[in-house]
């Protein structure tokens, strides 16, 4: 078998790392040639083919990003551009595709699936937006990396007596806001999936204050309407008297970067090494995912037709730890 292994979507995402290290042992370890596709599906279109040693993938399980790169690919959302790709793969002489990516990625992969290719795909967007996956790679890192910023603008706003506005990513979902919130003790969280306005906000802020508290956080998602700039557009249009400072932090591609936690390690590990194990079963056609914390697998049609919700039972427990 020749297996590639290939890293795609809007954002990488901390772990991925590992799990092309993974993929590429485990697959060696059956006996079978590796390859890495650089640059994402713009790679694949333009044959950045690779093969891969067990040396190549050496010393990246501790980096963030992907060292196989990643790009948007506009070429392989036409049907052209993925005759393309798949032309590429024929003249590489490649059995199967490992894609690693988020629902972007995966909407790709069961494209090529479709078109008759081998494919895997394997769950990895900080997003956590991916049907298929309790939680994805990259997903962990990036919730620690928000939490971190939070409790260090809680200090701060603790001294002064303010308001602090942190804005998360998350595109579409509210995941990393709702979780970041909750753990980070938030006064207050936005989220997409629940409408909400600056008039709110400021009134849920107004309403901490006279609960006795000193400050308050309040955790916004960027794919809310009431967003960062928002807010912070209004606040100043209105020239609001709150009788509080406030401060807004957009935390944007700083939650993207950085050193992979364990958990992601072992997810990436973990997910790349049994997609290997099903496709030397036949199986493809399929993402890998973690479900009840076990390695699960989802048909590629049925992870691009649904979307993951939010737990909202969540978001009223959070607005319950506020109080
Ligand atoms: O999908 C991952 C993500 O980081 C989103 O949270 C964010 O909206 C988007 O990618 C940012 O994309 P870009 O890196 O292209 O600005």
């Amino acid at each position: 078998m020749r297996v590639a292994v290939l890293t795609s979507g809007g954002g990488d995402a901390p772990g991925m790392n590992a799990a092309i290290r993974a993929a590429v042992r485990a697959g060696l370890d059956k006996g079978w040639q590796m390859f890495g596709i650089r640059h994402g599906y713009k790679g694949l279109i333009s044959g950045d083919i690779v093969p891969l040693g067990a040396r190549d993938v050496g010393g990246i399980i501790e980096r963030g990003g992907t060292f196989l790169h990643t790009a948007r690919s506009p070429e392989f959302e036409t049907r052209e551009g993925r005759l393309k790709g798949l032309n590429m793969l024929e003249q590489h002489n490649i059995d199967a595709v490992l894609i690693i990516g988020g629902d972007g990625s995966q909407t790709g992969a069961r494209e090529l699936s479709e078109e008759g290719c081998t494919v895997i795909g394997i769950a990895s967007t900080i997003d956590n937006d991916l049907y298929g996956s309790d939680i994805s790679i990259g997903v962990n890192t990036a919730l620690n990396i928000a939490l971190e910023s939070i409790d260090r603008l809680r200090t701060t706003a603790s001294s002064h007596d303010r308001a602090f506005v942190v804005e998360v990513m998350g595109r579409n979902s509210g995941y990393l806001a709702l979780m970041s919130g909750i753990a980070g003790g938030a006064e207050f969280i936005v989220v997409p999936e629940v409408p909400s306005t600056p008039e709110t906000v400021a009134e849920e802020i107004r309403s901490a204050y006279q609960r006795g508290k000193s400050h308050a956080i309040i955790v916004v998602a960027e794919g809310a309407e009431c967003n960062a700039e928002a807010l912070a557009q209004h606040f100043r249009e209105h020239n609001w008297r709150l009788g509080f400072e406030l401060r807004v932090t957009r935390l944007g591609h700083v939650q993207r970067g950085g050193i992979p936690s364990v958990f992601d390690r072992l997810l990436g590990t973990r997910l790349a090494a049994s997609a290997i194990e099903y496709l030397d079963r036949g199986k493809h056609g399929i993402m890998v995912g973690l479900i009840n914390d076990e390695v699960q697998t989802t048909a590629l049609s049925e992870v691009v037709a649904n979307k993951k919700g939010l737990d909202m039972s969540l978001l009223e427990l959070a607005k319950v730890l506020a109080e």
